[in-house]
């Protein structure tokens, strides 16, 4: 699979040689690093795990050098501490490539994987080591031509040609995204049937992240959010902190990474299992938008579109809500509805939560096409001391979030086994218990 992935890539490269690095390691206190998670990119092309880790992918070169990777070689001393490394012997086979060499001989190495090819492609800017590495590199590279040989003239964005693949899913993408949905969508489940008043957020989360930690997703796609009462109005709340009120509703936005592809789902429910008038009638007008956005994934339609759809069918029930003076043309005209709906409708979805791919194609809105995948999330959020709303709306904060894959035959909701019907809502809530014993819950 990475191998085809190289392959792709190279099929898009045009006197072009390539340099990708695994990402750093980052420090969370003294000595004790952040989990560590592969550079998206890096993955893509290797399935290599490691940090310190480079790849390049030079067509230009002779068969048998064109695809090398540089690593962290075998040591003993270090891997009863850290764990087993691949180390350089043992790379080109496991991991398909045709030359490795040792991370200390990258300085050395390199310029010469840069001759020959008039374009570099590498992610300038976004870590001042590797830029470093590769500027020195093509320096070096240079003194090639004296002997009449090319050396790179450009140096481009490597995510022009790479990203486009990431963006149209492949069949093992979409499996990865589909279990990611699937063990997401026990996750809310569980969140949903223990939540009652007097539960604390980071309990709904740690029920939640259980129930797809122990099926093997190795992280979440993101910190989760768990926002019950005014936090549901807080777009990236984080703290999970509020314990449950009778009246609140909880506005979870969580999802599980499986496989290296993201999830991303929010729900909004009500803490006692039953819906005020007025939360139910925000939360209908949300899912009534979301509906309809979703109805318009599909091929042809541009990204854009969706978020007018959803704009336009939200601003429609603001004005009947009382939220907003009509007509509803008019408050999308002016774009009073911001006061309400302030965030997008969706983002692409993939190994990224906000994946890679361009929104925009020579300045106009992309068209969408059978294998990508974006959410849908619209949402409505009233500020508690928001004094132009009615007064029974202030303080509601609702939105709803699936994950759509575009086909020719249609939307099809990847999440969808999360309940998102009111009465379907109503009868999950409430119906399990956290079930803690006493010394743990006190
Ligand atoms: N959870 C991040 C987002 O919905 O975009
Ligand atoms: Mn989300
Ligand atoms: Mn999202």
């Amino acid at each position: 699979m990475f191998e085809r992935h190289r392959h792709r890539l190279v099929e898009r490269m045009t006197d072009a040689v390539a340099v990708f690095f695994a990402a750093p390691e980052q420090v969370r206190n003294n000595d004790v690093h952040f989990d560590y998670r592969q550079d998206s990119d890096f993955f893509f092309l290797t399935g290599f795990e490691e940090p310190e880790a480079v790849l390049v992918v030079a067509p230009q070169r002779p068969e048998g050098e064109r695809v090398a990777i540089f690593l962290r070689p075998r040591d003993p001393e270090r891997e009863v501490w850290d764990g087993k490394r691949l180390g350089v012997d043992a790379a080109p086979e496991a991991l398909g490539v045709d030359a490795a060499h040792d991370l200390a001989e990258l300085g050395e190495k390199l310029p010469d994987y840069l001759v020959g090819a008039r374009t570099l492609y590498f992610a300038l800017g976004q870590h001042a080591e590797h830029d470093e590495a590769v500027m020195a590199a093509l320096a070096k590279s240079r003194r090639a031509r004296r002997e009449g040989r090319e050396t790179p003239a450009a140096i481009v964005d490597p995510g022009e040609v790479l990203h486009p693949l990431r963006l149209i899913k492949d069949a093992s993408a979409l499996a990865s995204m589909r279990k990611a949905a699937a063990l997401t969508a026990l996750g809310h489940r569980r969140a949903m049937a223990v939540t009652a008043p007097g539960v604390h957020e980071y309990q709904l989360q740690a029920a939640m992240e259980y129930e797809w930690a122990v099926r093997g997703a190795r992280r979440q796609a993101y910190p989760s959010i768990v926002g019950s009462g005014p936090n549901a109005c807080v777009l990236h709340y984080r703290d999970n902190t509020r314990r449950l009120d009778e009246g609140d509703l909880v506005l979870v936005d969580a999802g599980c990474e499986f496989g290296y592809h993201a999830s991303d789902v929010t729900r909004t429910w009500p803490a006692s299992g039953r819906f005020t008038d007025a939360q139910r009638a925000v939360y209908e007008a949300v899912l009534d938008a979301q509906k309809a956005a979703i109805a318009h994934c599909v091929p042809g339609n541009t990204f854009d579109s969706v978020h007018t759809v959803a704009v336009k069918v939200l601003t429609e029930h603001m004005v009947k809500l009382g939220l907003l003076e009509g007509p509803a043309e008019d408050r999308i005209a002016d774009e009073g509805y911001k006061r309400y709906y302030m965030h997008r409708t969706g983002h692409w979805l993939g190994m990224d939560v906000h994946d890679v791919g361009r929104y925009h194609v020579e300045g106009d809105s992309r068209p969408l096409e059978a294998g990508m995948v974006l959410t849908v999330e619209p949402g409505l959020y009233i500020a508690p001391d928001d004094t132009q709303a009615p007064e029974a709306l202030r303080g509601i904060g609702v939105r709803i979030e699936d994950d759509v894959l575009v086909t020719a035959d249609g939307p099809d909701v990847l999440t969808q086994d999360i309940p998102k019907e009111v009465a379907d809502v109503e009868a999950l809530v409430g119906s399990a218990s956290l079930a803690l014993d006493e010394a743990a819950s006190s």
